[in-house]
């Protein structure tokens, strides 16, 4: 009987380890496979059962000899697993490769429009001269738009600009000035604002849009004089094209400044010796500007005869156009993100 049991557990040992090396497992099937040999139900187990049988003396014998077989065979499966695992991961390692001589995909960072660029750019180099933002509405009435800027409804000034009408005695601003009323109304002078912002004109051409944009500046004070006016004007010139930019003062008229000027630059295509882009004068229109007139200050109700000040107006789109050299306005609105990406 003791013979038997013994002969039983090496003929396991051998028949599982005969079996380990002729078959092709992988770990699913190899887990079967020692499930069925060590498993609780298992060939060894139910080998084992029969140990109960044996002389006391015998028990431990072949209990030893049971339980060097159990490792056997363990440390053989291990060694199948530990294979078997390499494989595999060999395997997911070849399936999951990267191939890193391939192009990567560029990721397109967002970029400030240009238009939005300019404008920061232009409230920067005035807020260095102490000008603080200020907004008004875009839909606008008529008084503010126009009668507050000294332009009454029978004024010839009041047709130069095509406007927007919404409902009566309400229009799309034409420009940015009637910020300049809505702040001196509502703050006391000194004042130095400069006003952003979207205006609209029944205009459309390479250069014009019905929307487009303007920045306004208001300075209020004792004793300004138009010299100050040339002056900041000047130095903004200067920091925003360059220090070499030539600038002239053209007298012109607008009806709520006077003195009223327009400010040319020099042609920066031709250096001033005429081009198709200046229209062959050499020089190019930038900005609006003059003393503030006192029929403005009156509507106010600020003291017409103690104050004094200066006001200009710049179209963002033309002073955009003018420093990259963009030929075509609507550019601007169209998002094509070839022509944005030049900004960034
Ligand atoms: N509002 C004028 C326009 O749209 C521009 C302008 C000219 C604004 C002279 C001013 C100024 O403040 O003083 O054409």
């Amino acid at each position: 009987m003791s013979q038997s049991l013994t002969e039983k557990l090496e003929s396991l040992k051998t028949e599982a380890l005969r079996e380990l090396s002729a078959t092709l497992f992988n770990l699913e099937s190899l887990e079967a496979f020692r499930v069925s040999y060590l498993g609780k139900n298992g060939k060894l187990t139910q080998i084992l059962k029969d140990v109960g049988k044996l002389s006391p003396e015998e028990r431990p014998k072949t209990g030893q000899l049971a339980n060097q077989i159990k490792q056997v065979i363990t440390l053989e499966i291990e060694k199948h697993a530990q294979t078997l695992q390499l494989e595999e991961r060999n395997k997911a390692l070849q399936e999951e490769s990267v191939d890193v001589t391939l192009p990567g995909k560029t990721m397109w960072r967002g970029t400030r429009h240009p238009l939005k660029k300019t404008m920061e750019e232009i409230v920067q180099i005035f807020s260095n001269y102490g000008f603080q933002v200020a907004q008004g509405p875009e839909i606008e009435s008529e008084y503010y738009n126009f009668d507050a800027l000294n332009t009454p409804a029978w004024h010839p000034a009041r047709d130069m600009q095509d406007t927007f009408y919404t409902v009566d005695q309400t229009v799309l601003r034409t420009h940015t000035s009637p910020v300049q009323i809505r702040v001196m109304e509502r703050y006391k002078p000194p004042l130095r604002i400069v006003a952003p912002g979207a205006v609209y004109r029944h205009d459309d051409d390479v250069s014009h849009s019905p929307m487009f944009h303007q920045i306004e500046g208001l300075l209020v004070d004792e004793n300004v004089s138009m010299a100050h006016l040339k002056g900041m004007i000047t130095g903004f010139v200067h920091q925003y094209f360059s220090p070499q930019t030539h600038v002239r003062f053209r007298p012109s008229f607008f009806p709520f400044t006077e003195p009223s000027a327009e400010l040319d630059i020099e042609c920066m295509m031709c250096h001033g010796k005429g081009c198709n882009v200046c229209k062959h004068s050499g020089w190019l229109e930038v900005l609006g500007c003059g003393m503030v007139h006192p029929n403005v200050f009156r509507a106010v109700k600020y003291n017409a005869k103690k104050l004094s000040g200066f006001a200009f107006g710049m179209g963002i789109e033309r002073l955009t156009m003018l420093k990259y050299g963009v030929d075509h306005i609507k550019l601007f609105f169209e998002n094509d993100l070839r022509f944005l990406r030049q900004f960034s």
